[in-house]
């Protein structure tokens, strides 16, 4: 009954949904949503707030209107459903819309739709991005979503650059027939359409191959390939990857030559971005599954080897440790298992503890600092540790929370805070 209420909702109503803001670079933003029936979509923007000097000079008639490029969406799941079977009730198409578009420091107000229906009136801003302020979490679901409001105040009340989401997202956007995906859209909007909200993809978003994630969030690169991209944002480099391709089918052609092309794209993005030092100072990497983590669920996969971290396939090493390390990424972001945890600086479990005198404060470590922040709260709720912290961990605790990352030429700083707004552990790395 509650799935055919759902399904006339869709139909009768043309109001765009799921909106969503996506940073391609300092000049470029992209701007996503969703409609269940085919009509043309447009983003209505406009800047304002340019202060009174500017305003009278150049405020009038400065709406832009951007029109839409269109993909549809087909539910995968609907294909089993053949002659002589029920259909279940739900959205078999979506129309997935998407404007790319320049921006300059300011701030921005906008609706998408089109003469016959349009969103709510919707803001964000385009800050000076030498002081950035990023936030992270990683595994925030739909159920038990903890930190949600936490996120939704700092998003709003601080100068927020961005935010990533470090894979697992709603728990799950296949389920429902994708119906789950459009209520964690909606659910998100508040945070996602007013600051820029970069994913990358983790277990959770496997199911029929990532179609669900690549979906919805295409546009998040602007490569239009969200399982692996990067970008510079002020004085940090970030590279996002997918690492959950190690554990899928790896017995197939494709699936190797799909990780291989992934494997060729992160060496040629960090070399890159090791040469560009002098404009770009730091280096950031993103990926769901942690090379560290001392957690003892999931099968103590923790105390496992780790194909990602180290491992072969045919023989080749496929393993991303020695490429983190060789191009002196300065943090690693994970999340994944449902905690907290920080390491020291570590290679191939050799921690550097020359580079700091308190383990708070880094001065030119020799190795990455790996992050898990893995706990933004979900169904599945938090993951316990192991009796004996190893060497290597900093700091971890079982609690909810999320990371704030601030940076600029000269300092990289994480905050954790917990689901309280509690500062529960800092860290800093120094040029
Ligand atoms: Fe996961």
């Amino acid at each position: 009954m509650r799935y055919l209420f759902l399904f006339f909702c869709y139909i009768k109503s043309e109001i765009p949904s799921q909106i969503h803001l996506s940073y391609h670079d300092s000049k470029t933003r992209s701007i996503s949503w969703v409609t269940f029936k085919k009509s043309p979509q447009y983003l209505f923007l406009s800047e304002r707030n340019l202060g009174r000097l500017k305003r009278s000079l150049v405020f009038q008639n400065n709406e832009k209107v951007f029109e839409a490029s269109t993909e549809i969406f087909f539910e995968p799941e609907m294909k089993f459903y053949g002659k002589g079977l029920t259909r279940p009730i739900a959205p078999m198409l979506r129309y997935i819309h998407n404007v790319t578009f320049p921006v300059t420091i300011g701030s921005y107000s906008y609706m998408v739709g089109n003469e016959e229906a349009v969103s709510e009136k919707l803001n964000f801003d385009v800050f000076d991005d030498q002081n950035l302020n990023i936030l992270a979490i990683g595994d925030l679901g739909l159920e038990n979503a903890v930190t949600y409001d936490l996120l939704k105040t700092y998003a709003t009340l601080i100068d927020i650059n961005m935010v990533m989401h470090l894979g697992d997202l709603c728990y799950n956007l296949h389920e429902q027939l994708g119906m789950k995906a459009d209520k964690w859209m909606n659910f998100i909007q508040p945070v996602a359409a007013q600051t820029p909200y970069q994913t990358l993809p983790g277990n959770h978003e496997k199911y029929f191959n990532y179609t669900h994630y690549e979906s919805r969030y295409k546009n998040v690169a602007r490569t239009a390939n969200p399982h692996y991209y990067s970008f510079d944002i002020g004085p940090i480099h970030v590279l996002f990857y997918n690492n959950d391709f190690y554990f899928r089918d790896l017995n197939t052609d494709w699936g190797k030559r799909r990780l291989q092309n992934q494997l060729n794209f992160i060496k040629r993005d960090l070399k890159k971005a090791n040469q560009n030092r002098d404009a770009v100072p730091w280096i950031i990497v993103a990926a769901h599954h942690p090379l560290y983590c001392s957690n003892t669920n999931h099968q103590n996969a923790c105390f496992k080897p780790m194909p990602f971290k180290n491992g072969t396939v045919d023989n080749y090493p496929v393993g991303v440790e020695s490429i983190l390390m060789r191009n002196k990424v300065d943090m690693v972001l994970a999340g994944h298992t449902h905690s907290y945890e920080r390491s020291f600086p570590v290679y191939d479990f050799d921690v550097d503890r020359e580079s700091s005198k308190n383990g708070n404060n880094f001065f030119q470590p020799k190795y990455p600092i790996y992050v898990t922040s893995g706990s933004a709260g979900n169904r599945e709720e938090l993951a316990p540790f192991s009796e004996k912290q190893p060497d290597w961990s900093a700091y971890r605790a079982s609690v909810y929370a999320l990371s704030m990352i601030k940076a600029n030429r000269e300092k990289l700083s994480l905050y954790q805070i917990n689901q309280h707004g509690t500062l529960i552990d800092t860290l800093a790395i120094h040029k």
